[in-house]
């Protein structure tokens, strides 16, 4: 029978056969699958794994603390941190199209974590050990989207860092292969994951920085980061959390608009809520939020977020509008 304390004895058990005493790595973004992929192989090989976090500066208010501080306290987890948010940001300066902003994440993303993974194994070789194992949460969906296969990874470093290796093998271990969304979650609270990221909404892998419409920079970035969290702890404060997929909150950085606060006129930036409801993202309507809601967030949102002096709500559905806008 399927329950979650089956699976996860049943996973433990097969990755302590699959990675015996060798070593593995998993990368952690924040979301739920790779949580649950690292806390299952923590469990079944401890010290073993360590993971790589890159905080890349682009994240929602305290997401990064909820990585470093409650997931390693929650697990016990090696973790090895790497703060790269001014290379992200020097690499997006001037950078205003979506697309190449995407690529420029993407790569420089790949770029660094393949550096850290790179000295993580140059580490455990010098140690006399050997890190084989590449830890993926690849979910039941994704294996048949991509035909099920299943194998290795194979890393190259593009840097010139002396003493590692410029090529690297890794065999996956994919815990979550068999599972679907909703399981992956009930195998997180077994585990004993924080809400915050058990119930994670989906969020995108170049995070606020495709959230920015216009350039992307530290000032902009902050400012978005407190509306942003201004719009979920009210949108969490009406439970309204499980009922929408989830909200982009987006920063039009390029427009202004007049505006009068306190005693003058104001030429500031719109911030755009986004609220959506789903099944998979693939389609989705816009969320009827209560009025009141939505209200709270915009007095507050204006009266606390300097240079946002305006904020809209965006009707449409998708298609033909994307969930993110960019
Ligand atoms: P769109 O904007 O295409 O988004 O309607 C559909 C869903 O995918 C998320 N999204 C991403 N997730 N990396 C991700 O991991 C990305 O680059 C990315 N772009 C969009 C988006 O938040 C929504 O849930």
């Amino acid at each position: 029978t399927w329950t979650t304390t089956n699976v996860v004895e049943e996973s433990v058990a097969a990755i302590r056969e699959q990675v015996g005493t060798k070593r593995a790595i998993c990368g952690l973004s924040g979301g739920v699958d790779s949580a649950v992929a690292a806390a299952l192989v923590q469990k079944a090989i401890g010290d073993q794994l360590t993971c790589v976090y890159v905080d890349h500066g682009l994240m929602r208010k305290g997401e990064s603390e909820q990585v470093e501080k409650d997931f390693v306290a929650a697990t016990g987890v090696q973790l090895k941190v790497v703060e790269a948010e001014e290379r992200f940001l020097t690499a997006l300066a001037g950078v205003s199209d979506p697309e190449e902003k995407r690529k420029i994440i993407g790569r420089e993303f790949i770029r660094v974590f393949e550096q850290a993974q790179a000295e993580l194994v140059a580490e455990a070789g010098a140690a006399g050990e050997a890190v084989e194992f590449l830890v993926q949460g690849t979910l039941y969906p994704d294996v048949v989207e991509s035909g099920g296969g299943t194998g290795t990874a194979n890393i190259k470093s593009h840097h010139n860092v002396g003493g590692l290796p410029d090529d690297i093998e890794f065999q996956l271990v994919e815990p979550l292969r068999r599972l679907f969304k909703d399981e992956v979650r009930m195998v997180g609270q077994e585990l004993g994951l924080p809400d915050e990221i058990v119930h994670r909404q989906p969020f995108p892998g170049p995070g606020l920085g495709i959230r920015i419409v216009g350039e992307v920079n530290k000032e902009r970035l902050d400012l978005l980061r407190e509306a942003d969290a201004i719009a979920r702890e009210e949108l969490t404060a009406a439970g309204l959390d499980r009922d929408i997929w989830q909200c982009p909150v987006v920063l039009l950085a390029d427009v202004r608009s007049v505006g009068v606060q306190g005693d003058g006129r104001t030429y500031g930036h719109p911030i755009v809520l986004r609220p959506v409801s789903s099944e998979d993202a693939m389609t989705a309507d816009w969320s009827r939020l209560p009025y009141d809601v939505l209200s709270r967030i915009s007095t507050r949102i204006t009266n606390e977020v300097d240079q946002v002096n305006r904020v809209v709500l965006d009707i449409t559905s998708k298609p033909p509008g994307t969930i993110e806008w960019e």
